[in-house]
Parts: C-alpha cells; sequence; structure tokens
C-alpha cells in the first residue's frame, strides 16, 4: 500500500487488516507512518503490519519496499498503488517543481512500483495491482491541469499493464473516485457530509480481491451519491 499514512491508503490498509491480510505501508513521513500503525493496530492486525517509510517518486524506494515486504511476510500478492498529491494553478502559474511533483508522484511513481513488483507476482503466478486514480483523470477542470494529466496518464498506464499482465494471473484494476473527506494534501480532497469516506473507497478495494480468479473488473467509478445540486 504506497501512501498508506492516512485518508484513503489508511482506510484500505485497516481494512485488508481486518481481514487478516499482512500489510506494507508507505509514506514520507515517519510521524504521519507511526501514527497510522497505531490507528490500524486499534481495530486489529492478525496478518501483522509493517511500515515502511519510502517516497514513491524513487525507483530504489520502491525496490526497497518490495524487498521489506517479501522478507516480512514471505510473499507479495496484492500491490495498491494510492499515494498521490495535488497541486493547483492555471498553466501560467505552476511552477514546473510543482508539474514535476505531481507528475513524479502520481504517475511515475505508480510506473516504479509495478515495476519492482511485477517480478514477484509473476513468480508467485498472479495477483492484484490496484491503482487509485480519480474522476479528474477524465473530467478535467481549469486550475487541475497537472492533477488531471497525471491521472489521465495513470489511467492509460493502468489499462496498459492490465492487458499487458493479465494472461500471468495478474489482474490490474482502476479506482476512480470522486470527492473523497480526507486532507488531501494540497488540498482538493472532498469536505461536506455528502462526500465520501475513504472507508467507501476501501470497501471498493475489498470487493475487487475478493473476486474469482476469472473475474476482473479492471475500471471501478465510485461518486457521492447526493453531490449539491449545480444551478
Ligand atoms: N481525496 C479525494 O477527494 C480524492 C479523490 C480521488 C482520488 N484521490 C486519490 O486518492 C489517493 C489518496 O489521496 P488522499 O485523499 O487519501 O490524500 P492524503 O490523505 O493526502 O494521503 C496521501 C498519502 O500518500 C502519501 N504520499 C504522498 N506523496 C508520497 C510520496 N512521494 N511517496 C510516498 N507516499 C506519498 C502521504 O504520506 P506522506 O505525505 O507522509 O508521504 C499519504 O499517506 C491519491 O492518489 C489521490 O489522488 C483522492
Amino acid at each position: 500500500m504506497t501512501g498508506g499514512s492516512s485518508g484513503i491508503g489508511l482506510a484500505v490498509a485497516a481494512a485488508l487488516a481486518r481481514m487478516g491480510t499482512g500489510v506494507v505501508i508507505t509514506g514520507r513521513d515517519e510521524d504521519r507512518l507511526r501514527a497510522a500503525v497505531e490507528r490500524i493496530g486499534a481495530s486489529g492486525t492478525p496478518g501483522g503490519l509493517l511500515a515502511v517509510r519510502a517516497d514513491v517518486r524513487h525507483a530504489e524506494d520502491a525496490d526497497r519496499v518490495v524487498q521489506a515486504a517479501v522478507e516480512h511476510f514471505g510473499d507479495l500478492d496484492i500491490l495498491v498503488n494510492n499515494a498521490g498529491v495535488g497541486r493547483w494553478g492555471s498553466v501560467s502559474e505552476l511552477s514546473a517543481e510543482a508539474w514535476a511533483e505531481v507528475l513524479d508522484t502520481n504517475l511515475t511513481g505508480v510506473f516504479h512500483t509495478c515495476r519492482a513488483v511485477l517480478p514477484v507476482l509473476k513468480r508467485r503466478g498472479g495477483g492484484w495491482i490496484i491503482n487509485i486514480s480519480s474522476l479528474a483523470g477524465q473530467n478535467p477542470f481549469a486550475g487541475g491541469a497537472a492533477y488531471c494529466a497525471s491521472k489521465a496518464g495513470l489511467n492509460a498506464f493502468t489499462e496498459a499493464l492490465m492487458q499487458e499482465v493479465r494472461h500471468d494471473g495478474i489482474r490490474v484494476s482502476l479506482v476512480l473516485p470522486g470527492s473523497v473527506a480526507t486532507n488531501f494534501r494540497g488540498g482538493g480532497g472532498g469536505t461536506g457530509d455528502w462526500a465520501l469516506q475513504p472507508e467507501d473507497v476501501a470497501q471498493v478495494v475489498v470487493d475487487l480481491v475478493g473476486h474469482e480468479a476469472r473475474s476482473l473488473p479492471s475500471r471501478v467509478e465510485i461518486r457521492p451519491s447526493r453531490p449539491p445540486k449545480k444551478g
């Protein structure tokens, strides 16, 4: 689970842990990881829980996390690419650094982690890769060029990967949430009673991995059922 220290990643990690799955969470900030371990631990981790400080933007970090997971649990069968950031602003105002941070995290980071995990999944004869994208990838909006482009790229990447590895028993799915009530860093998470909760997205992930081996729901959109009416 990349980016398992808050928001959606924390909820997915907690849900998988409650099911008895051994879980590895990652993130850049040690304190946030420590707090997440306490929170996930409070609802039960019968399969074990490991936190590794790592930045998805660095390929060597991805390799280190996969190695740590295999050493700790002896196996690795589900990868959830969840780590993501948002930086907002018109194209004429957005800095090159902000653009690179979003693309390197939301798109290239997924590439690094998939590349690190694929040999393990192929060796064991299959597994899951679940990529947390966003409806913003297919519904671009002004001020969101970097974020929307990163998620549109992630959608294309994920569908190409799905076709590449499905015959190896590796199921690749895209989850596209609408507004979720988190403290999404950089802003942009949903606010208000109408927004999805991180646990709603976690439920999608739990449902996906429960599918029979013959079945691959390759793209799941989830949105608030009653957002504020427009106009
Ligand atoms: N909230 C929404 O409305 C919404 C809607 C659709 C899709 N999403 C997507 O859902 C995912 C999770 O978002 P969230 O709302 O749960 O945000 P969040 O609460 O800010 O969580 C983001 C997680 O990713 C980690 N992270 C960020 N950059 C990282 C990096 N370079 N390397 C490793 N970990 C990193 C963060 O930990 P550190 O900061 O400590 O590294 C944190 O654990 C993102 O991909 C986001 O695009 C969110």
